[in-house]
């Protein structure tokens, strides 16, 4: 399975912070936001990862992050001209998913939760069909909303619907056979102006390979759209990090954890940010005995 994050938009609900930066290059706590969706495909076990942003944006990722050779990954990057839909993420990647099933998560959306490790090494065996996920949100209006009947089927699903039949919202994070990139190719503009995922999703409903997974209440799924938003995402971040002494999102110690870097290149990742939690976090697990669960 390969993965892509979608990191571009103008950002425009985040204005004047974003008027020249990527939103997804924004802090969440103590991390660029980016960080996030990158350790949720890295958690799957995915370790091809394509980084689509903006013409603007791009190099910023890339100087971030590099080819990810330092955390045992492979990145690559895309441009996406214009704000044109999350459904043409598939259509820009295609001769980097060549073939393979693969995962797309949204550069803005931010998880955490108990057993979310394991769901997504789940998800990411997927072969044939699709899996998406469901959770329940005070204002689903904003989102892709589902509706399942009591066997858990889903019955539709909606882009920001006036009048949502539940309180379901599909999280950015999808993932897909290889035939999604045929199925988006086919996807003609909504009312918005932009391709959406939702009419890729219905595809595979149509068809009758649409999985739902629905996210309890252990698992977190965070919006970062507004001032507001972003900085209840910062507070979240750090009200764990703080209680638990175990850092969310932390992509250099997943590696470490995962086995895709050894104790001396944490150490080496480790040096240059030893100015500050982060770094001293990381030298920390670096001489841990007993290493912790890596869910
Ligand atoms: C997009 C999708 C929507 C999904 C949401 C999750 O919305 O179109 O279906 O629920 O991401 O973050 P947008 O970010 O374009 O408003």
């Amino acid at each position: 399975m390969k993965g892509i994050i979608l990191a571009g938009g103008t950002g425009t609900r985040l204005y004047p912070l974003t008027k020249s930066i990527s939103k997804q290059m924004l802090p969440v706590y103590d991390k660029p936001m980016i960080y996030y969706p990158l350790s949720v495909l890295m958690l799957a076990g995915i370790k091809e990862v394509l980084i689509i942003s903006t013409p603007r944006d791009i190099a910023g990722f890339l100087s971030l992050l590099g080819n990810g050779q330092k955390i045992g990954m492979k990145l690559e990057y895309a441009i996406q001209e214009q704000p044109n839909g999350l459904a043409e993420a598939f259509t820009i990647g295609e001769s980097f998913i060549d073939g393979s099933p693969v995962a797309l998560v949204l550069g803005d959306n931010v998880f955490y939760g108990s057993d979310f490790g394991s769901r997504l090494l789940e998800s990411a065996e997927l072969k044939t069909g699709s899996v998406i996920f469901g959770c329940h949100v005070a204002d689903p209006k904003a989102y892709g909303v589902i509706e399942v009947d009591d066997e858990m089927n889903i019955l539709s699903i909606e882009e920001k619907p006036e009048n949502p039949k539940s309180s379901y919202a599909v999280p950015g994070l999808y993932f897909f056979d290889n035939k999604v990139v045929e199925i988006a190719k086919k996807v003609k503009p909504s009312k918005r102006g932009e391709k959406e995922i939702t009419a890729v999703i219905e595809e595979y409903r149509k068809n009758g390979e649409l999985k739902v997974n629905i996210m309890g209440r252990g698992l977190a799924w965070l919006d970062t759209g507004t001032h507001e938003a972003l900085l209840e995402a910062s507070n979240f971040v750090e009200a764990i990090q703080k209680r638990q002494g175990l850092y969310v999102a932390c992509i250099e110690e997943i590696a470490y954890r995962r086995g895709y870097i050894t104790k001396a290149q944490l150490v080496e990742l480790a040096e240059p940010l030893i100015k500050t939690e982060y770094g001293k976090y990381l030298m920390d697990i670096s001489t841990e005995r007993n290493l912790q669960p890596n869910k």
